[in-house]
């Protein structure tokens, strides 16, 4: 999620305007998120779309995806088809690294990315952008590079699966393939072209004009060859991120056909409404807009009850009458991301919008449920070791076939020879430039793929598609039950 919440501006923007470093909803008001998905060209995500994510991962959505946050995605449908094919694909998603303090709203795509990560059992990218942050904000090169460690903690601390998750910085991960792909989109995108779609002007720096391929590379696979191998289409990618960053994939999904590689898919978020109310930023320098991850029990009480945007009304006779407003009030809405349990949230809804329930009382409701969050996530931070971030950001050759499925210890299972056989690099056992997985497990199991697979390597792969394959049936009979 990006940090533009953080700069203070005092525009009056008649329009509607929604870049990457700029957020703001016409004549200041809140944001028009129909007129956004016509604008830029997406889909927005329907019910049918979250059942079949629920049929194929065999699981229930997620609060943030069945509830609305996550609202809209470019070919998410072409994702399913092809995991349902049995065809594999990798998550990307990323944070500009300005700042060390996050608040609730930063955690939201990783905690959405973990979700999917788990549910589909897939590999995960993670880019710190501490050259974009460099480029944009008065911060030095060496801070954001300190910036990107202090927050690869937080990421961390969401629970990620280091064996599945890469999590790198752009000044540090600047190597060759990543470097490659950068020039070649660089090359298909001219001056004018992101001048229209970034908004840049005369007045940006060169380093900000060509900073659009720094964050459109990691949607091919090859750009980490340490995972994923050396082929650029091994494999799809998915990209869970927020809706202001759509005009880098936008722009990346152009030149992807050109470059010989699949367009990234996406499934993006609408933005986390700031305490003080819909229509207001959250800002870093406000401490009193946000909820920091940092904040203590007694600041979280305080914050909410002092700031919080209430839906209620001014005397308690009214309310009692009238009821409290479920469309501007904060508490409600932000329960609506973190409280879990149906149930209890339809009942709130109930009481609160009949004026049974008070102001103060959805308060203390949102107040139980954000302390414990906070809480968690302080002492998850806590247990992260510079040791943990080191293998997260480690570049050291992984076991293509250990990303995916139910995680066996397949690095156990290699042998010598395979290890001694792996480019140095490479990711052991990735496929080759084929241009299709299905193609490459046929060949895993006929044995043809001399040298690339040992023995037990496609025992292993075959076992776990079978595993996987029977998963799949189960879940399907069971899916097909439900329907009934
Ligand atoms: N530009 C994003 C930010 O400022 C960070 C980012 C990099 C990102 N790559 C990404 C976000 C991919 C989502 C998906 O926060």
């Amino acid at each position: 999620m990006t940090d533009v919440e953080d700069d203070a501006r005092e525009t009056t923007a008649t329009e509607q305007v929604v870049t990457p470093w700029d957020v703001e909803g016409k004549d200041g008001g809140g944001i028009d998120y129909d007129k956004l998905v016509r604008d830029f060209g997406c889909s927005t995500i329907d019910r049918e779309m979250i059942e079949r994510v629920e049929r194929v991962t065999g699981r229930k959505a997620h609060p943030f995806l069945r509830r609305g946050m996550f609202f809209a995605h470019r070919e998410l449908d072409l994702i399913l088809d092809a995991y349902e094919r049995g065809e594999k694909f990798y998550l990307y998603t990323g944070r500009g690294p300005s700042s060390e303090s996050l608040h609730l709203g930063h955690l939201i795509p990783f905690q959405f990315t973990k979700w999917l990560q788990d549910a589909f059992k897939v590999p995960l990218v993670i880019q710190l952008t501490d050259d974009e942050k460099f480029l944009w904000k008065d911060l030095s090169l060496e801070e954001c590079g300190r910036l990107a460690r202090e927050n690869a903690k937080d990421i961390i601390a969401c629970g990620f699966d280091p064996k599945r998750t890469f999590i790198f910085s752009d000044v540090q991960y600047m190597s060759t393939p990543f470097y490659k792909n950068m020039m070649k989109i660089a090359k298909c995108v001219t001056l004018n072209q992101v001048k229209g779609i970034f908004g840049f002007t005369g007045e940006s720096n060169i380093g900000q004009v060509g900073f659009p391929p720094t964050q459109a590379a990691p949607s091919f696979p090859d750009c980490f060859p340490h995972m994923f191998g050396e082929s650029k289409t091994s494999l799809r990618c998915l990209i869970p991120c927020a809706i202001d960053q759509d005009p880098y994939f936008r722009m990346t999904r152009d030149v992807a056909p050109r470059i010989g590689g699949y367009k990234p898919a996406l499934i993006e978020s609408r933005f986390f409404p700031a305490l003080k109310g819909e229509s207001g930023k959250m800002s870093a320098s406000d401490a009193t807009s946000a909820i920091y991850v940092t904040d203590t029990p007694k600041e979280i009480k305080t914050k909410v009850n002092k700031y919080a945007f209430s839906g209620g009304q001014l005397t308690v006779e009214d309310h009692r009458r009238l009821g409290g407003n479920l469309d501007t009030d904060i508490s409600w809405k932000w329960l609506n991301f973190f409280l879990d349990d149906d149930q209890a949230l339809a009942e709130i809804g109930e009481e609160y919008s009949s004026g049974r329930m008070l102001s103060g009382e959805i308060k203390a409701k949102l107040i139980e449920t954000l302390v414990p969050i906070c809480q968690g996530h302080q002492d998850a931070r806590a247990k992260v070791t510079d040791a943990m971030i080191d293998e997260f950001m480690s570049t050291k050759p992984r076991v293509f076939a250990s990303l995916f499925g139910d995680m066996g210890d397949v690095a156990g299972a290699l042998d010598e020879a395979t290890i001694a056989n792996t480019k140095p690099g490479i990711a052991i056992g990735a496929p080759e430039d084929t241009g299709s997985v299905k193609k490459e497990q046929d060949k895993a199991q006929t044995g043809e793929d001399g040298g690339q697979m040992s023995k037990s390597q496609q025992k292993k792969l075959l076992k776990e598609q079978q595993i996987a394959e029977k998963k799949r049936a189960k879940e399907a009979a069971k899916a097909a039950g439900q329907a009934q």
